[in-house]
C-alpha cells in the first residue's frame, strides 16, 4: 500500500498502559524497519495518568515488575522498568529491597517516565467519540479537544479506553457519595476539614480493602465499617501454578478453547483477580482489628453477609442502610462518606463505531479474532482492542501482564495488513 503523508498507520484511542506499551512496541520496530509505522494516541486526560485516584501511598503492585511495559517482549529493551530504575538512579537501591513488587506510586511515575517519551505522538485532552470508515479500508477517528473537533485519518485504530468505575443502579457520586477511584483526592479534601467520624466502605475486593486500610490509617478518630456479602475477605490466589493464566502464550491457548472451555477457566481461577484482597493486607486489617478489640476501642467493624440496600445525602453526613441476609434486618448508620468499591467495567470498545458494525456471538459479545481485530459485518477495516477481551483472550486482557506480549503481536498483525 502506497505511504501517504495525511494518513496514519495507526490511531490509538486511550494512552493508558496498553496503548503506551505499543507506542514503544511500535518506536522499537522504527528503529531498524525498512518502512516505518506512523502512530498518533488520542487521550482524554489532559496528561498522562493511571488511576490516579488510587495512588495510596504505600499500596503494592500486583504484578512482578518484570512484567512490564517491554521486558516479556523485549528482554533488552530501553523502556523496561530496570532502565527506568536506572534512569532515576535507583536501581541497586531497588534490588537492595528484595521484591518483585514496586508500590503503585513508584509504578504510577514508571509508566510517566516512559510515556514522556511519546509526547510529540500523543493529543492529550482529547476525547474520542467516532469512528468510521471513509473508504479503501481507512478510518476516520473524530473527537473532541477543548471545545474543538480534532480528527485524524488512519489505516489501523487500537481501541485502548481501559476500564470505567461500575457503581451500583440508581448510585450517583457526589461530595459525601464516592466511587474508589475517587478516593486519594477525596481524602485529601477532607483533611482539610473537620475530623471525619465514621466511614462506610462496600465491597470485598482488593480495592475495598485498601479503601478501608488507608481511611483507617488517615483519620484516627474515625469508625470504618465495612459491608459486604460475603463473610470475611478471600486471599487472591497468586501462586506459581494459578499465575501461568496470565502468561503470554495463556491468551492463545485461552483463545483456542471452546466457548465453554474459556468460561470454565475463566471461573475456576476468578481468584486470581476479582472479589479478593492480597493475603498481607488481610492479615494487617486482621491484626489491627483484633488488637483493637484487645484495648477496647473498635474503630474497625465488619458487616458480613450485608449489603447496602440505600443510602441518601442528607447534607451535612449520609444515611446508609446496611441489611443482614443472615437475619434480614436492617439498619441506618450516619457517616461522613460511604466509598462504593464496586469495581469497574470494560468499556464496550463498538460505542465509537459509525460505520460497520461488529459481530456478536450467541451470549452478545463482540467477536474478536486471535490477533484481537473487532471481526466487522461486510468490512476488514483494521479495528484492534485491548482490553476489552476477557471472553475471548483470558483474565490477562484487562492488565498489565501481558502488555508487552500482547502489544508486538498486534503491531506484527499490523505491520503484515499495511506495509
Ligand atoms: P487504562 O484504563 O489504564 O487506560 C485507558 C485510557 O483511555 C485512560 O487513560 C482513559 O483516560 C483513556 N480513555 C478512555 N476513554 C477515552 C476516549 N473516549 N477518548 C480518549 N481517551 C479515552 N493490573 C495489574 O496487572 N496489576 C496491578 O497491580 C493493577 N493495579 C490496579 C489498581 C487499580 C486501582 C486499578 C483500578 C486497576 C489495576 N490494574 C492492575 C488493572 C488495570 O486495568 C491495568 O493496570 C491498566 O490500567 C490497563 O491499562 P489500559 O491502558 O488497558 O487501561
Amino acid at each position: 500500500m502506497p505511504h501517504d503523508d495525511h494518513v496514519l498507520d495507526v490511531v490509538g484511542v486511550g494512552f493508558g498502559p496498553a496503548n503506551l506499551g505499543l507506542a514503544i512496541a511500535v518506536a522499537e520496530h522504527n528503529v531498524t524497519a525498512e518502512r516505518p509505522i506512523t502512530a498518533l494516541f488520542l487521550e482524554r486526560q489532559e496528561a498522562f495518568g493511571w488511576h490516579r485516584g488510587m495512588l495510596i501511598p504505600d499500596a503494592r503492585m500486583q504484578v512482578a515488575f518484570l512484567k512490564d511495559l517491554a521486558t516479556l517482549r523485549n528482554p533488552t529493551s530501553n523502556f523496561g522498568f530496570i532502565s527506568y530504575l536506572a534512569a532515576r538512579g535507583r536501581l541497586v537501591d531497588f534490588v537492595n529491597r528484595q521484591t518483585f513488587f514496586p508500590t503503585r506510586l513508584e509504578f504510577h511515575d514508571y509508566l510517566s517516565w516512559a510515556a514522556a517519551h511519546f509526547d510529540d505522538d500523543v493529543s492529550y485532552g482529547t476525547t474520542v467519540e467516532k469512528i468510521e470508515q471513509t473508504g479503501d479500508g481507512l478510518l476516520a477517528v473524530t473527537g473532541r479537544r477543548g471545545g474543538e473537533s480534532v480528527s485524524a485519518v488512519a489505516r489501523a485504530v487500537v481501541i485502548a479506553t481501559g476500564l470505567a468505575p461500575a457503581l451500583p443502579d440508581g448510585v450517583e457520586s457526589g461530595e459525601r457519595i464516592w466511587h474508589n477511584s475517587q478516593l486519594v483526592p477525596g481524602v485529601a479534601k477532607l483533611a482539610t476539614g473537620p475530623a471525619p467520624r465514621r466511614f462506610v466502605v462496600v465491597g470485598a475486593g482488593q480495592s475495598a480493602a485498601e479503601s478501608v486500610d488507608y481511611l483507617h490509617r488517615s483519620f484516627p478518630d474515625a469508625d470504618v465499617h465495612a459491608v459486604f456479602r460475603r463473610w470475611g475477605y478471600s486471599p487472591a490466589d497468586d501462586s506459581a501454578f494459578a499465575n501461568r493464566v496470565f502468561d503470554p502464550d495463556a491468551a492463545q491457548e485461552f483463545y483456542a478453547g471452546s466457548p465453554e472451555v474459556r468460561g470454565r477457566v475463566t471461573t475456576l481461577h476468578r481468584n486470581t483477580n476479582y472479589s479478593v484482597v492480597d493475603p498481607d493486607l488481610i492479615e494487617s486489617l486482621y491484626e489491627r482489628h483484633y488488637a483493637e478489640r484487645v484495648e477496647g476501642r473498635e474503630r474497625l467493624r465488619f458487616d458480613k453477609m450485608c449489603t447496602v440496600e440505600a443510602c441518601e445525602d442528607l447534607g451535612d453526613r449520609v444515611r446508609v442502610r446496611i441489611r443482614s441476609s443472615l437475619d434480614g434486618t436492617a439498619r441506618d448508620l450516619d457517616a461522613d462518606v460511604i466509598v462504593y468499591a464496586t469495581g469497574y467495567r470494560s468499556g464496550d470498545p463498538t460505542r465509537f463505531l459509525a460505520g460497520p458494525i461488529a459481530r456478536r456471538d450467541d451470549q452478545g459479545r463482540v467477536r474478536i479474532t486471535a490477533d484481537y481485530r473487532l471481526e466487522l459485518d461486510g468490512s476488514d477495516a483494521l479495528v484492534y482492542v485491548q482490553g476489552a477481551t476477557e471472553h475471548t483472550h483470558g483474565l490477562a486482557s484487562t492488565l498489565l501482564s501481558n502488555i508487552a506480549v500482547r502489544t508486538g503481536d498486534i503491531l506484527a498483525s499490523l505491520e503484515a495488513r499495511i506495509v
